[in-house]
């Protein structure tokens, strides 16, 4: 559950506009009458002016016909226009009637110009500066702001510097008349459901006295998971209740038959009138998804933990809706980089929204080793366990990353803690003991492991191995021949055995490069078959494939390598798949190449969002049946990722793609469909302080709220805006006012964190704050208009009570 969730910076925001004025439910109830969303007009569609055009220029590149000015207006970039290899060189369009013009794009296939001036004219020879324009990327588009009110006739690049020794290239000179039209409207719903009906007619409103309904035993959970994630909010008292006397608008109900038929364990369906909202399911897990749903139904403030004061409604949908796969999971490295226990709760806070219902953590490797394991009553060997936290919890990666990585390791109670805490967000934790390989840690804090056939050797008066911290892999083994791994081993999945409910341990088995395969099999086949001893359903990853596997009740998870391997697991031992696979699930690659940190082996270079969307589980490994592939897990590993800001910039919002892979029908899923939709989710996560990589192929949506406020006449308003814009910077947004009484005021945004690349972080929302004073006693009302050059503004209205 959120509860956890640091202050976010929206509601730093919105608070000091908030407490002066009225107790937030009755701003609530004011919000919801005044401060309706605009009605949308619907405008022309906007015209690139420049294709019925005259295009002429100063110079063109050795006089050659394939260089001429005419390229820049055909619609066409792989044609181009190139000047000679001058500094002053102009290019122009005469419109073919004089028109107002809003903004112009200019696309540099490359040989960019460095320092140019747009300038428009109605005659041809007396020029007027719309912009002066400096930039030193090349290639690059410059969309520029004219905002050229009365009609002009020619609009020019007048070059003033190159960017390197040739001339100037455009492919493309676009001048538009209109900010394109607003994107159209997206429920935005991530991942995309099984099936959605949207209704129509008017939403359902929550209001302060809303009440939930648990119904059945199972309901009781979801029913409060959704009060608590809704509270901070609306600040609404949303109280559960077990049965209704009146009608309750919110209904939750559980039981046998309540779920859609055939997906009873994960499944749910929704029905939102104006009247009531109805979440049904079989399960806990059912209706906990559904609440999930209903989350991203509502505005995007919602997720701040303050209240806020608009109106809360949710579209009228019905809803049926199920996975197509059980495991949608996400892998934790805490070996090689430790999370602290808050961290881990921040990353399943995020993860749980998108029903991301499996939390793996891999708790040791050659770098670290991060999980308490207590003595044994019978412990032949002596083996000091306190060791294992004590000397290789204080140890980490040392190399890579923007700092060493960060030491620490669970007690006991701590494990126990993110267990109950993944648990109550719908996830299942998955425990993950690396051997025989990465397992330098271990070797490095308990001396009785290191015997002559372990890997590293001990040199000359060492007693253990020495602690190594880069991000070598394939350099460690346990010792095949010797008893003390097989006693070891048996104590320490015991004890994590006995800490986790769930049903798998999974005992690594990947990149054990200096254990020969006969070692290697005896070694995991001994260890396999302790964990099925245990009770528990054993998880390698797809090296251990060709091992003795448990008849139908092992689980292989591929990340690179041998497929068939892991088909004749599934065929022969009918062993489940989990994947992994790199190129689309392995978050530390880099997603932009832009990105200073990460890893580009998977992909050949960056693994963008489109990579870890556009693949199909169902046929990925070639020779099996889907029913044998349990599901699909993102992985970030810890070789360069530090603390949870990190993680949540390199996991999202790549995890939500990988999240939908493993829910939505293959038949259903679209990455441009997708990207519609996740370009709703940018603003949800920036209020909920989730950082995320604002992936450059999103066209993430901006969002602008107001809070009203009450003043003194002749003071200034003091009235703010919130706005998100995700991957903007402040120089990108211009923002203006325009009051009932007709004045128009600028006003400037601020952020307190800018967006950053190299820093790994997005911006926070952004505020505008108004200083307008009114003399006039009584209610006036502001728009704010927010501007991304070529792009639709957003509004967002104020009203301001002047006593
Ligand atoms: C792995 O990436 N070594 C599983």
């Amino acid at each position: 559950m959120p509860p956890t969730r640091p202050r976010r910076r929206i509601a730093a925001a919105l608070k000091p506009v908030l407490n002066p004025v009225l107790p937030p439910v009755l701003m609530a109830v004011l919000a919801a009458s005044l401060l309706a969303p605009p009605p949308v007009q619907a405008a022309a569609a906007p015209v690139n002016l420049a294709l019925a055009g005259a295009a002429t220029a100063s110079s063109v590149e050795l006089d050659r016909a394939d260089f001429v000015a005419a390229h820049v207006n055909d619609g066409d970039t792989a044609t181009r226009w190139s000047s000679k290899y001058q500094d002053d060189n102009w290019v122009q369009i005469k419109l073919a009637q004089p028109a107002a013009v809003d903004h112009v794009k200019l696309t540099w296939p490359n040989a960019c110009a460095r320092d140019f001036v747009l300038q428009t004219s109605t005659d041809g020879s007396s020029w007027t500066d719309a912009a002066s324009v400096r930039r030193d990327t090349c290639p690059r588009t410059d969309v520029i702001e004219v905002r050229a009110g009365e009609p002009v006739s020619y609009v020019r690049m007048q070059g003033r510097q190159r960017w390197s020794s040739f001339g100037y290239s455009i492919s493309e000179f676009e001048i538009w008349d209109a900010p394109p039209a607003p994107p159209a409207p997206t429920l935005g719903l991530l991942p995309k459901p099984v099936s959605v009906e949207e209704t129509g007619g008017e939403p359902f409103t929550l209001h302060r006295n809303t009440r939930v309904l648990a119904s059945g035993a199972g309901a009781q959970a979801p029913a409060g998971y959704l009060a608590r994630a809704l509270r901070p909010a609306t600040g609404f008292g949303l109280p559960v209740v077990r049965n209704g006397r009146g009608p309750a608008p919110i209904v939750v109900e559980v039981g046998d038959g309540k779920g859609p038929r055939g997906h009873e364990a994960e499944g749910y369906t929704l029905a939102v009138t104006p009247r009531q909202v109805t979440l049904r399911a079989g399960t806990a897990a059912g209706a906990l998804n559904g609440v999930q749903t209903l989350r991203q139904l509502l505005p995007q403030w919602i997720e701040s933990d303050t209240p806020v004061a608009t109106a809360w409604t949710i579209p009228a949908v019905t809803i049926t809706d199920y996975p197509r796969f059980a495991h949608r999971g996400m892998m934790l490295d805490v070996a090689r980089s430790f999370y602290p226990v808050s961290e881990v709760k921040t990353y399943i806070d995020a993860a749980a929204q998108f029903k991301v219902n499996r939390l793996h953590l891999h708790l040791t490797d050659d770098q670290g080793w991060r999980i308490a394991i207590d003595d044994p009553a019978d412990n032949p060997s002596g083996i000091d366990y306190g060791l294992l936290t004590e000397v290789s919890g204080a140890t980490a990666m040392t190399d890579r990353g923007t700092e060493p990585g960060i030491t620490g390791y669970y007690t006991k109670a701590d494990y126990t803690e993110i267990v109950r805490y993944a648990g109550q967000n719908g996830m299942t934790v998955v425990p993950e003991i690396d051997m025989p390989g990465h397992t330098n840690a271990a070797l490095h804090s308990i001396p009785q492991l290191n015997t002559p056939g372990a890997r590293p050797r001990l040199q000359p008066g060492q007693t253990t191995v020495p602690h190594n911290g880069t991000g070598a892999v394939g350099y460690s083994s346990f010792d095949a021949d010797s008893p003390v791994t097989y006693e070891f081993v048996k104590h320490v999945l015991t004890e994590i055995a006995e800490l986790t409910p769930g049903p798998y341990l999974h005992i690594g088995g990947d990149e054990a490069h200096v254990t020969s395969h006969a070692d290697y099999t005896r070694m995991v086949d001994a260890f396999t078959r302790e964990v099925a001893a245990l009770g528990k359903t054993v998880v390698g990853w797809n090296e251990y494939a060709g091992t003795a596997l448990p008849q139908d009740k092992a689980v292989v998870q591929f990340w690179n390598g041998n497929r068939q391997a892991v088909a004749n697991a599934v065929n022969d031992r009918g062993a489940k798949a989990i994947l992994s696979p790199a190129p689309h699930t392995y978050v530390p690659q880099k997603q932009d190449p832009r990105q200073p940190q990460g890893g580009t082996w998977a992909c050949g270079g960056a693994c963008g969002l489109d990579r870890h969307y556009n693949w199909d589980p169902g046929t990925y490994i070639p020779g099996i049946q889907e029913s044998s592939v349990l599901g699909v897990e993102s992985a970030l590993w810890g070789e360069f990722i530090r603390r949870i800001g990190q993680a949540q910039y390199y996991s999202f919002p790549r995890l939500i793609a990988t999240a939908e892979v493993g829910w939505t029908p293959q038949a259903q899923r679209d990455y441009t469909d997708f990207r519609t939709r996740l370009s709703e989710a940018g603003g949800r996560l920036t209020v909920q302080g989730t950082n995320f990589f604002p992936a450059a192929d999103v066209s993430w949506r901006m969002k602008a709220l107001a809070q009203p406020v009450t003043v003194a006449a002749g003071q200034p308003s003091g009235a703010t805006w919130t706005v998100t814009a995700p991957g903007r910077a402040a120089a990108d947004l211009e923002a203006s006012v325009v009051w009932s009484d007709g004045q128009r005021e600028d006003v400037t945004l601020t952020t307190t964190r800018e967006g950053s690349i190299p820093d790994m972080r997005i911006n926070a929302a952004f505020t505008a704050t108004s200083l307008r004073a009114f003399d006039q006693a009584g209610t006036h009302t502001g728009t704010l208009s927010v501007r991304v050059p070529g792009e639709a503004p957003v509004e967002g209205r104020v009203t301001v009570t002047v006593r």
